[in-house]
C-alpha cells in the first residue's frame, strides 16, 4: 500500500485481507503479526487488534500503534474470539493440523478468517506455476522488495494436501493460488 515503510510477498496481501473485514467487525487478531504492520493497518479500519507472535524480541521490537495490543503467544495454545483472525505466512510454521485447528477456534461464530499462505512446490504438482517466475522477479525489481527481519520456515505441506485438511476442518472454505508463492484461504465461520 502506498504508505507502507516496505513492500514484500507479504504486504502485497494486506489490501485482499482488509477486503475480508466485514462491516461488523469490532475485534481481530493477527497470527504471526511480527512487527505489527497489518495489525495496524486493521486497527486503521476501526477494529480493536491483537497482534501475537511467538517471538518475543520481533514483539519487543514492534512499535506501538493506537489499537493495537501486542503479545508473545504461541497461537497453538492461545484462547479467545475475535471477528476477523488474520494470518500471514505462519500457518506453514506449525503443524497443518493443529494450526487449522487452532485458527478455527479463535474465529467468533459469524466471523471471518482469512488466510495468506505458503506451500511447499514440486516441479511435478506446479509446473505450471513457473511460467509467472519471471514476473515476480520483474514486481520484486519494480517495489524493491523488502523483508524485516523475522523467522522463516520452508512449508513442507503441499497446495493439495492443505487444500484437503481445510476440506475437512473448514467446510466451505475457498482457497486459490496467488502471484508471490502464495495462496489465499477464506472461511466464515457460521453464525
Ligand atoms: C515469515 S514470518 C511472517 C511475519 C508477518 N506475518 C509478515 O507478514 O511479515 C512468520 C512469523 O510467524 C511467527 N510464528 C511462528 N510460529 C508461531 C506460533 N506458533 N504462534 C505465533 N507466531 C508464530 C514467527 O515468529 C514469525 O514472526
Amino acid at each position: 500500500m502506498r504508505d507502507d515503510p516496505y513492500w514484500n510477498h507479504n504486504t502485497r496481501y494486506h489490501p485482499w485481507l482488509l477486503k475480508q473485514v466485514p462491516l461488523s467487525a469490532r475485534t481481530a487478531i493477527d497470527i504471526g503479526c511480527g512487527d505489527g504492520l497489518l495489525a495496524g493497518k486493521l486497527a486503521g479500519r476501526g477494529l480493536a487488534v491483537t497482534g501475537i507472535d511467538v517471538d518475543s524480541d520481533i514483539i519487543a521490537a514492534a512499535p506501538a500503534t493506537t489499537g493495537v495490543s501486542l503479545e508473545q503467544a504461541d497461537f497453538l495454545d492461545y484462547a479467545g474470539s475475535f471477528d476477523v483472525v488474520t494470518t500471514v505466512a505462519t500457518l506453514h510454521h506449525v503443524s497443518l493440523r493443529a494450526g487449522l485447528t487452532a485458527l478455527r477456534d479463535l474465529v467468533a461464530p459469524g466471523g471471518v478468517l482469512a488466510v495468506v499462505g505458503l506451500w511447499k512446490m514440486t516441479p511435478r504438482t506446479d509446473f505450471h506455476y513457473f511460467p509467472v517466475v519471471p514476473l515476480i522477479r520483474a514486481m520484486d525489481l519494480a517495489h524493491r522488495v523488502s523483508w524485516p527481519s523475522a523467522r522463516t520456515r520452508d512449508p513442507v505441506d503441499g497446495y493439495a494436501e492443505i487444500r484437503s485438511a481445510a476440506a475437512e476442518l473448514l467446510p466451505g472454505a475457498r482457497m486459490r493460488r496467488r502471484l508471490m508463492w502464495r495462496y489465499t484461504l477464506l472461511w466464515h465461520k457460521p453464525a
